[in-house]
């Protein structure tokens, strides 16, 4: 078994100190007891930005302030935390996610579906999906990254879990309502755990506002919800699970989720 859960709070615009404390704070009541936390997309910053400018100013290389903080927590509570920032690159920004690892390590995974007005703002992602080996209590776990609007296309979650992922980590910021019901389907269809970790509140940028549905929640293989939060309260949310349980894809006597799948009749 091993515990894991998701922090579904309201970012601060702008504040990336006040952000990453909260984050820390969060977390302080837990010792050697969470063993992956989830965070926000883009929770370092906020989300709705009002120019191409401002994600320039606020975006930090690999190991900038955020990598800095998140290691000194994920250090401290030995766990891994996973959470959305704007990655500075060479070639411009890119909306990226970074796993950080207890003992320091990190990956990072771009996002691969841009989202209407992202579009203008971040350059495309080049992260191959692929499942994350972790470790936890000398188990080795594989873990799928992703990032919001990925869930709207289901080859995300499909190839992730086919190249062996057992839990998928959803950051995510999101603004239409369908998201939420459809972690049941995208756990079904693939019998994996799914971590949804949304934000909450209201960002106003050109005249325009968002509003961020929360809703966040734990979904098993059997499209079972084992933790969910509201859609406007902020809260860290954990469920005690075994990821091993994604590894059987059987359905019942006579079918089995991968090998049944038709590839000669797709011809995609
Ligand atoms: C989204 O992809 N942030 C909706």
């Amino acid at each position: 078994m091993i515990r894991a859960g998701y922090f579904q709070f309201d970012p601060v615009f702008g504040d990336k100190k006040h952000n990453l404390a909260r984050v820390a704070e969060a977390v302080e009541k837990f010792h050697d007891e969470l063993d992956i936390l989830v965070l926000p997309e883009l929770f370092t910053t906020g989300y709705h930005f009002s120019s191409k400018q401002q994600v320039e100013e606020w975006a930090e290389f690999p190991e900038g302030e955020t990598y800095q903080t998140l290691k000194k927590t994920a250090s401290e509570r030995n766990c891994y935390l996973f959470g959305g920032f704007i990655e500075k690159s060479e070639k411009g920004c890119y909306n990226s996610s970074m796993l950080v690892f207890p003992n320091g390590e990190y990956r990072i995974y771009r996002k691969a579906h841009l989202f209407f007005e992202e579009t203008l703002y971040f350059i495309k992602s080049d992260s191959l999906l692929e499942p994350i080996e972790i470790t936890i209590r000398g188990k080795k776990i594989r873990v799928g990254l992703m990032i919001c609007f990925d869930w709207f296309f289901p080859e995300t979650a499909r190839t992730l879990a086919l190249k062996g992922a057992q839990i998928l980590l959803h950051t995510a910021n999101l603004v239409l309502p369908y998201c939420p019901a459809a972690t049941i389907t995208r756990a079904l269809e693939n019998k994996v755990f799914i971590i949804l970790c949304n934000r909450i509140g209201k960002e106003t940028a050109k005249g325009k506002e968002l509003s961020f549905i929360g809703l966040s929640r734990i979904v098993s293989p059997k499209g079972e919800i084992l933790s969910e939060s509201g859609k406007d309260n902020e809260e860290i949310k954990t469920a005690f699970f075994d990821p091993f349980d994604a590894d059987n894809k059987s359905i019942n006597i006579y079918n089995n989720l991968f090998e049944d799948r038709r590839t000669d009749l797709y011809r995609i």
